[in-house]
């Protein structure tokens, strides 16, 4: 070994011994560290729908959820699904009869409840309709700036906009209210959860109601969401686009 290979050799020794030394003398932060590798890989099994069915964050993420949520990376995500969707969207033949058409959820889609779930745990408290019911009665949950960029696009682009939300027909009011203060307009159709469709899986509700585009002659484009409940069933959108939502899952 020549004396330059001994030195870095030695300085490597040192650094690791330093480095665990580290390590060792703030298990605090070893915690952390794991933690938020943990979490990283926890996030990529929601998103994926890897981890299936599930019903609160671990509740050593509840932090890193926070961070995300709050953080750039949430934005950026967002961001980089609604530039595929557009990417998709600019291969697609738009005809002039009018029946072009790409669906939208509302809740963590084209709307943020961002606001409200800081308030409430990011999603790790048990999920309260009433007090959820009085956010969505104020009608200020902004949009999410990628989703309303994608959105003027494809209207752009001469898409018809179908809005498909698991909210109920009581709210439609305050929801369009809602959208119009946020910075959406134009769209063809709000569609929210009617009498017969009360009780029903998401997952179901929305595929009839896309059943029902596609037996008026629309031909589903796109889908865009943040639940997988969104975007599968039948009467898929040919591309759909899964927008990230770390806070709660619907069936
Ligand atoms: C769109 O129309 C153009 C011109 O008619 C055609 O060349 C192209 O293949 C079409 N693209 C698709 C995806 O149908
Ligand atoms: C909500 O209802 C009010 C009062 O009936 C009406 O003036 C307003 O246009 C409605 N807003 C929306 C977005 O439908």
């Amino acid at each position: 070994m020549g004396s330059a290979g001994f030195l870095l050799a030695v300085t490597l020794l040192i650094s690791h011994a330093f480095a665990e030394s580290i390590i060792q003398i703030s298990p605090h932060r070893k915690t952390r560290v794991d933690d938020g590798l943990y979490c990283d890989s926890w996030r990529f099994s929601v998103e994926t729908n890897n981890a299936g069915v599930w019903y609160s964050i671990p509740s050593r993420c509840i932090p890193f959820v926070e961070d995300y949520m709050n953080g750039d990376r949430y934005l950026s995500d967002s961001q980089v699904v609604s530039s595929y969707g557009l990417d998709f969207a600019n291969t697609v033949n738009v005809s002039s009869d009018g029946k072009d058409a790409w669906v939208f959820d509302i809740d963590e889609t084209l709307l943020s409840n961002l606001p409200y779930y800081d308030a409430h745990g990011f999603g790790s408290e048990i999920f309260d309709e009433d007090s959820f019911d009085e956010w969505v009665d104020l009608a200020e949950a902004p949009a999410l700036p990628a989703s309303l960029k994608l959105y003027n696009e494809l209207k752009q682009l001469g898409f018809k906009i179908f809005l498909l939300t698991g909210r109920s027909e009581f709210q439609r009011n305050v929801t369009g209210k809602n959208l119009l203060f946020s910075g959406y307009s134009g769209w063809e159709k709000l569609i929210l959860r009617g009498p017969q469709d009360q009780g029903k899986l998401a997952v179901v509700y929305k595929s009839e109601k896309r059943q029902e585009l596609v037996n008026e002659g629309y031909r589903i484009h796109g889908s865009s969401g943040d639940q997988w409940s969104d975007l599968q069933g039948f009467a898929v959108a040919e591309r759909s686009f899964k927008l990230p939502n770390p806070m709660y899952f619907i069936a």
